[in-house]
This record gives structure tokens, C-alpha cells and sequence, in this order.
């Protein structure tokens, strides 16, 4: 962590993570409407997106038609919408003293592309640090589902590029996340999303406030 780039943040950066259909989308929106009630400034937002350019990129990442596309590419174009999204709106909002709610953020990549992918952890790690300058979330939330779980809860004729990819595509990807839960430990808590949503969103509340406190 370069301290030196941290050290004029004021507000929390909280990202959710999970293999497609674990229903982070659903807890980020949660935990964002909770937060706006009490009053406190939040931005909620994306990845791939969060960024008129970073949208037009994900067009491009889930476009079911681009079968061609190469791990390195897919790679560089995710770190290419995160360091728009770092650059145009998170930082600044952190600068702001905002709380930033993520769906999606850096272990995405380390997870799909540096594992499953087979890209390797220590680029694309590097990769995303330059594209962001190091810039890490403070909290993190990974909700675990099974892979029927997860599938289920994605519509099957409308699956995009990502969501076509094979049963042990999704194992490696979840394998690879509760690596990162233990690499990671000070900032990332392990859910279990096959609970109800209500119930998962106890328990993100109570990190959350530990971390408002
Ligand atoms: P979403 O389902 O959360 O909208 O994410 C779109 C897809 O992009 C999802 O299948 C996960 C994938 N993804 C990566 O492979 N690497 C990344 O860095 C990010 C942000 C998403």
C-alpha cells in the first residue's frame, strides 16, 4: 500500500464480490438505501462501468458475439475501465468524504482473470495497481453461493460473454476468491449468500458500523 497516496482519503470505500448470481448487486443496493436513510453521503457504482467510458467498455467485455477475444485482452480492458472509474470517480468521492459502495472492484480481476483465466495473480496484480494507483477498497464483502445457486439466479438466454463460461470456470473463480479472503484477511468478510437477503444484510451492517464507529 503506498501510504503516501492514501493518505488524504477521508471517506470508505466498502466493494461487494462474488461469482455471477451470488446476489452482491442486491446487497450493494441494500447497504446504499440503508446508508442514504441515516443521511450520510453515498455514491453507489459498477464494475465494468461506473463511467460513461467504463460503460461503453462493458459493452464490449460482455458482448456475447466477441468469442475471439484473448484472456490478455479481456484483462487489460477490465483494468482499463478500473483505472477510469478510480480516477474520475471514486477518488474524488473518497477525497469528498464520501462512503463509495462498489459492485465489483480489483479481487474481480485477480479472481477471473489471474486465476481462472490462468493469468497469473502477480500481473494482473501489478497491472491494476498501476492502473489505480494501488488504490484498495477498506472493506470488502465476498458472498459465497453454490455453483447451482449462482447459476439459477441468472437468466439462461440472456447470459453475456462471462456467464457462458463453463461450470469449472465458476469453481475456479469461487476457489480463487476464498484464496483472496485469507490473503486478504484485514479487510475482506466471507458471507454466505444462500441466506436471505434481509439476513446477509444484518451481517454487512454490522461490519459496516464497525468501520462508522
Ligand atoms: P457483473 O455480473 O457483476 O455485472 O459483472 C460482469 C462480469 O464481468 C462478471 O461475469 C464478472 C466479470 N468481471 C471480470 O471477469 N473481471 C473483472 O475485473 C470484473 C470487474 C468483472
Amino acid at each position: 500500500m503506498n501510504i503516501e497516496k492514501e493518505r488524504h482519503r477521508q471517506g470508505l470505500f466498502i466493494t461487494f464480490e462474488g461469482v455471477d448470481g451470488s446476489g452482491k448487486t442486491t446487497q450493494a443496493n441494500m447497504l446504499c438505501s440503508h446508508l442514504l436513510q441515516r443521511g450520510l453521503e453515498v455514491m453507489s457504482t459498477r464494475e465494468p462501468g461506473g463511467t460513461r467510458v467504463g460503460e461503453r467498455i462493458r459493452e464490449i467485455l460482455l458482448d456475447r458475439r466477441l468469442r475471439e477475444m484473448t484472456a490478455m485482452t479481456e484483462t487489460l480492458l477490465y483494468a482499463a475501465d478500473r483505472a477510469q472509474h478510480a480516477a474520475e470517480v471514486i477518488r474524488p468521492a473518497l477525497l469528498r468524504g464520501t462512503i463509495v459502495i462498489s459492485d465489483r472492484f480489483i479481487d474481480s480481476s485477480l479472481a477471473y482473470q489471474g486465476v481462472a483465466r490462468g493469468l497469473g495473480l502477480e500481473g494482473v496484480r501489478n497491472l491494476n495497481e498501476w492502473a489505480t494507483g494501488e488504490l484498495y477498497p477498506d472493506l470488502t464483502f465476498l458472498l459465497k453461493v453454490p455453483y447451482e445457486v449462482g447459476m439459477r439466479r441468472v437468466v439462461q438466454g440472456q447470459r453475456d460473454r462471462m456467464e457462458r463460461q463453463s461450470e469449472d470456470f465458476f469453481r475456479e473463480v469461487q476457489e480463487a476468491y476464498l484464496t483472496l479472503a485469507k490473503f486478504f484477511s484485514h479487510r475482506m468478510v466471507v458471507l454466505d449468500g444462500t441466506q436471505k437477503p434481509e439476513e446477509v444484510h444484518h451481517q454487512v451492517m454490522r461490519e459496516v458500523d464497525k468501520h462508522l464507529s
